[in-house]
């Protein structure tokens, strides 16, 4: 017999949801770096894997899983206690507006690449820029801000931030489009 949830695995705690995120999205950091080497030895853009990445950025990285932090375990961090301004939420806070602000700015870039009015450098440039902001964000929230949160919670925060991620993930991208990104993490 096969069992399974209704969307795969249904990880634990506070944070287990959104380190299986951090996952998928190393995955398609570590497939873009791959692919951006090979556009670098060529000397062109892959203008439809750098479009794919852009996808994947925007509703994956940012509208659900940025979203599920801003919206679920961020305010339930700031109720327990660890503060927003001038602390570690803050930082993650800011840190988002700068992805957010990099991948407008790489999808500008990619247009005017296309029209042949800017050279493949810029591009690559600017994916690096967003891979390195993204990896050692995760890191920061892996290694301390995700275990300080583990620590403060109650076990009603569990119960209620879940059901507050399957929400963002139902409406944000829904649960069939989450799986899809997944896989699309994989396939750049
Ligand atoms: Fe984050
Ligand atoms: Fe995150």
């Amino acid at each position: 017999m096969h069992h399974h949830h209704a969307h795969g695995h249904a990880p634990a705690g506070l944070t287990g949801s959104l380190i299986a995120d951090h996952e998928t999205i190393l995955t398609a950091l570590e497939r873009l770096e791959l692919r951006l080497g090979d556009m670098k030895r060529r000397g062109v853009v892959d203008v439809e894997t750098v479009n794919k990445f852009l996808v994947f950025a925007r509703s994956f990285i940012d509208r659900c899983h940025h979203g599920k932090e801003e919206r679920c375990l961020f305010p339930c961090l700031e109720r327990r206690g660890i503060p927003r301004e001038g602390g570690p939420i803050g930082v993650m806070l800011y840190e988002h507006e700068l992805g957010r602000k990099l991948v407008r700015e790489l999808d500008g870039l990619l247009k005017s690449y296309s029209e042949g009015k800017t050279g493949p450098e810029a591009v690559f440039n600017k994916c690096e820029e967003y891979i390195q902001l993204l990896r050692q964000h995760i890191a920061k929230e892996n290694n301390v801000l995700f275990p300080a949160g583990e620590s403060v919670a109650e076990s009603e925060d569990v119960r209620e931030v879940t059901e507050c991620y399957e929400a963002i993930e139902g409406k944000e991208v829904g649960h069939e489009v989450h799986e899809e990104l997944e896989r699309l993490a994989k396939e750049l």
